[in-house]
């Protein structure tokens, strides 16, 4: 169950950010004011901030809960489960990195921003569509390797 929980939690995540970077982000670059770009991330991203944060947080609990049965999985060779697991954990690590630049570095910036009335910088809005396309596919690709990682060991 505890396992499910952890593929399922893992594949919405990756779904989930995979469409910032292939719609959310194209559809504000379509847009012809930096105002109305913000207003088009804004609406995204009140959405998927607090989702992606509840599964990161999913993934890693389930996934910490998951060590002992692992553990028990490998018999008489447990003391091995950190040789099995250091790369999965460091690029895990990685994803949770990368996963709160999306949401907090950028995402929840703008929508503090827009709350707030603050007036968009017109210059700075494609820079900032560039650093979150490239944020977003970073946290994609990380995923997938710990995917690829995870399952090989
Ligand atoms: C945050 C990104 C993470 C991703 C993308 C991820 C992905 C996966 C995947 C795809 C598997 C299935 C591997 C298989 O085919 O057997 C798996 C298994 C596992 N993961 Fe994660 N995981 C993440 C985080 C974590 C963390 C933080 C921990 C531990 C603290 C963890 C511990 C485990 C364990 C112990 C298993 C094996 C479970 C079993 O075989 O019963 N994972 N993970």
């Amino acid at each position: 169950m505890l396992f499910w929980i952890h593929l399922v939690a893992t594949g919405l995540f990756l779904g989930a950010t995979a469409g910032i970077a292939l719609f959310t982000v194209p559809r504000a670059a379509r847009e012809t004011t930096a105002v109305e770009k913000r207003a088009s991330l804004v609406r995204t991203f009140r959405v998927y901030d607090p989702l992606a944060i509840a599964l990161l947080g999913v993934m890693v609990m389930t996934g910490a809960w998951s060590v002992t049965g692992f553990k028990q999985s490998l018999g008489a060779d447990y003391a091995s489960f950190a040789e099995h697991l250091a790369w999965k954990l460091a690029l895990a690590f990685l994803v949770v990195m990368s996963g709160t630049w999306v949401t907090f570095g950028i995402g929840h910036r703008l929508v503090r921003q827009q709350e707030w009335d603050e007036p968009v910088d017109e210059a700075k809005m494609s820079g900032l569509l560039a650093r979150l396309r490239g944020a977003a596919w970073t946290t994609v690709l990380l995923t997938i390797a710990t995917i690829v990682v995870a399952a090989r060991r």
